[in-house]
């Protein structure tokens, strides 16, 4: 498994459902990596892209956007972990609120990810985040603590586990909580178990070029997790080279 203590900062791109070959090829032509190799940068294209990126990149670290909780069997459809380490892929997005809220996926089952992601040796980044109308309730902790406490698993810790914030009412929206906000949230999560101590916790939600540096220069900020602006090969130039 990657070590994941040995970088200070992560920056991971969700493709989500775009991108094709002539887009991976611009990007990987015009994209500029970050000189300190203490700054870890992670693609989660497409499923099916991600063949195709890990044969044409060497300095990027490859990402899934999600994975089957089964290993294997009559799952018409599903990706299993197995296929993603055939394909040198290291990390894998569990959770992301689009999963929770499209297709509804539940706690128990991205814990159930999670478990087998680790196992054989990948990074699951679990999602975490208040809805819009959890925020205006006042309850953004306890929908918090319920995610934490269910979806990550007991076999998770620093050296194997990634955990992102996303507010899901920050997400392609060009919203985003203030930055104390972020601070006093990422410090939740972090003190919630005393096991998340030296967890690396991303933030995701409207990151842009523009305020990617104050969000990671928290104390409790180990990153970013970024949709809309990675597609924009200038504007992820600058979010991983700043
Ligand atoms: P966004 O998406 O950067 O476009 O808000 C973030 C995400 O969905 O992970």
């Amino acid at each position: 498994m990657i070590k994941l203590d040995s970088f200070s900062l992560f920056f991971v791109a969700n493709w989500k459902l775009n991108g094709n070959f002539k887009f991976i090829d611009q990007f990987i032509s015009n994209i500029s990596l970050p000189r300190d190799k203490s700054k870890c940068v992670v693609i989660c294209p497409t499923s099916i892209h991600l063949d195709y990126m890990s044969k044409n990149i060497n300095d990027f670290y490859l990402g899934a956007q999600n994975v089957s909780q089964h290993k294997d069997g009559a799952y018409t459809g599903e990706i299993s972990v197995n296929s993603l380490s055939d394909l040198n892929v290291n990390f894998c997005i569990v959770g992301h609120s689009e999963r929770r809220q499209i297709f509804y996926e539940k706690n128990e089952e991205i814990n159930l990810k999670s478990v087998n992601l680790i196992k054989n040796n990948l990074v699951p980044i679990i999602c975490v985040g208040e809805t819009l109308q959890e925020k205006e309730k006042g309850i953004t902790n306890e929908i918090l603590e319920e995610q934490l406490k269910n979806s990550i698993p007991i076999s998770s810790n620093f050296q194997n586990t990634i955990i992102a914030y996303e507010p899901v009412w920050a997400i392609g929206t060009g919203l985003t909580p203030t930055i104390e906000e972020i601070d006093v949230t990422h410090q939740f999560i972090r003190e919630h178990n005393v096991k998340f101590n030296k967890f690396k916790i991303l933030y995701g939600g409207s990151v842009k070029a523009d305020n990617v540096k104050l969000i990671t220069s928290l104390l409790n900020v180990d990153g970013a997790l970024i949709g809309g602006a990675s597609l924009k090969t200038d504007e992820f130039t600058k979010i991983i080279q700043d």
